[in-house]
């Protein structure tokens, strides 16, 4: 029942969107003063409100709002390890208790599927702030092995003003990933949601302003478009900034931190997965049908998805037979029903962008699967892209070399393990891998070498709060999520004592 959309809640969004929509800063709300801006509803085409985005001067403004919060200490050293984490605790039950609402505004605003944000997405959120309350008193410094006569040990400091830049695929779990451990370690926070989809992440604001008592400054929310956020990264109040987006933002952004005063930066940015299928894979149907789900949910927007299936020759002709009768299975249509399997992509760049890609696909390779957008009936104004894939695709076309984000999947056979490690290898980006044999040794040999941040055997796309989640190569810099997100929300201090003659 739980994925079913009630029509209170509908009735609740629609009162919900007319309100005026501000920014926080510095514990007040705030009108914008920058450009006009429509948050539109890629399901249907309308716009669902409207509101001014914050100015360059306002988002400087949250960055010394939070700059001041740091500086007097109130968080990082006046409330207590107990009390950050009844805080983060509180944020938790907040999210529970409003599940609908938000998972509501989520697909309204991104186009996923209610479902997918109810069961999947918001449950999460509630689920980060938990796991990280549990850990403001257990990021542990060490005592380091000195000579005699000294101490030495590591405390772990917060890193001051941390400016938060989330993408619009996953808006509220990517907000929850950076905010919880910030907060956890004492760190104060300038929230920037994608321009696309700031709903939930600004309701989430609105309900910890109205129900909890937090420092003026601590927690802040610009909503504003890339160019305007530009100044987060160049500002001389903010400390570190936590990035997820695409691979050129990233690139933008170091050399904003280079040309301003060195803010440590980490970056989630894109990837291009492969996944193996050896020909001994044990359970080939599960193995299908758990790849062709983990690629194609949430529309196929997903960095960590495994878009280039590289498959054994004795086993390639079932494996894309079994694909392509997925893809032709799916339904595309409106997210808040109960009955769509797909919903429309984000937003008209994202769209755009996938489509000319599908082109460029089927002047490089066989299409065998969709190809098509989805826009009749009562889709007509909706960015629907039905599930597409692409065969014999050769490893040097541009649809397996660069990120598309969308459902857009390329099929490659391989004769030998060699072949598919070097194919698997061979791009820019380095986030995730995954590999389906039943060959233990083989799986720990494939494990080993492929390149890549995350390697999944024998079941793509596994996750877990206590597992770091992030890319080596060009899909980005640092960890997310376990212990490692904290380490970089953290500056590790050793301190020196002599207590010698
Ligand atoms: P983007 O990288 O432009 O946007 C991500 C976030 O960064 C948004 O909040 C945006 O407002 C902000 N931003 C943009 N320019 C900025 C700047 N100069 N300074 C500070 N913040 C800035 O991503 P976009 O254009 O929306 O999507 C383009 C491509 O990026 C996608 O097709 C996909 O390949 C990739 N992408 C990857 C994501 C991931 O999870 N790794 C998520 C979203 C997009």
């Amino acid at each position: 029942m739980m994925n079913i959309l009630q029509t209170a809640d509908l009735a609740w969004a629609e009162q919900w969107l007319k309100a005026e929509k501000k920014h926080y800063i510095n514990g007040a709300w705030i009108r914008g003063s920058g450009a006009d801006w429509q948050v539109m509803n890629p399901a249907t085409g309308q716009s669902l409100c409207g509101f001014a985005l914050a100015d360059v001067d306002q988002v400087e403004g949250a960055a010394v709002a939070a700059h001041d919060c740091h500086k007097s200490d109130i968080w990082s050293r006046r409330t207590t390890r107990k009390e950050r984490a009844d805080m983060l605790n509180a944020i938790a039950r907040l999210i529970r208790d409003n599940l609908e609402k938000l998972s509501l505004l989520e697909s309204l605003a991104n186009g996923k599927t209610y479902a997918e944000a109810i069961v999947d997405d918001i449950p999460t959120c509630a689920d980060i702030f938990e796991y990280y309350a549990g850990w403001t008193d257990k990021h542990y410094g060490e005592v380091s092995p000195v000579e005699d006569g000294f101490l030495n040990f590591t405390t772990k400091d917060p890193v001051g003003v941390c400016a938060l830049i989330a993408p619009w695929n996953f808006p509220l779990y990517q907000a929850s990933l950076k905010i919880a451990p910030a907060l956890a370690m004492g760190n104060t926070v300038v929230m920037k949601p994608s321009e696309f989809t700031p709903l939930a992440t600004l309701f989430l604001f609105e309900l910890i302003d109205r129900h909890l008592d937090l420092p003026k400054g601590l927690l802040n929310l610009v909503l504003t478009d890339g160019g305007t956020a530009n100044q987060l990264t160049m500002s001389p109040n903010v400390h570190k900034v936590s990035f997820t987006g695409s691979t050129n933002v990233g690139r933008k952004i170091v050399q904003n931190s280079g040309m301003s005063n060195l803010k440590a930066v980490t970056l989630e940015l894109g990837g291009k997965s492969p996944c193996i299928f050896f020909d001994d894979t044990k359970n080939l149907d599960a193995a299908i049908d758990r790849a062709f789900t983990v690629m194609f949910s949430h529309k196929g927007e997903k960095c960590s998805e495994p878009t280039r299936f590289l498959i054994q020759k004795g086993i390639y002709d079932r494996v894309l037979e079994g694909l392509i009768a997925k893809a032709e299975a799916v339904r595309c249509g409106d997210p808040l029903a109960a009955d769509t399997n797909q919903g429309p992509q984000c937003n008209t760049a994202q769209f755009d962008r996938i489509m000319r890609y599908i082109d460029i696909g089927k002047s490089e390779a066989e299409l065998v699967a969709g190809g098509t957008d989805d826009r009749v009936g009562d889709t007509a104004e909706g960015l629907f892209i039905r599930p597409t894939i692409f065969s014999n695709v050769p490893q040097s076309s541009r649809i397996v070399q660069e990120e598309i984000f969308g459902p857009v999947l390329a099929c490659s056979p391989f004769d030998e393990a060699e072949d598919a490690l070097r194919m698997a290898n061979d791009t820019a980006y380095g986030l995730a891998a995954g590999v389906y044999t039943g060959d233990v040794s083989r799986a720990h040999r494939m494990a080993e070498r492929l390149d890549a941040g995350m390697v999944f055997v024998n079941r793509y796309g596994c996750y877990g709060l206590s597992s770091p989640f992030g890319g080596f190569k060009q899909s980005g810099w640092g960890k997310e999520m376990a212990i490692h997100s904290l380490s970089s929300y953290t500056r590790t201090k050793a301190t020196w004592v002599y207590f010698g003659d």
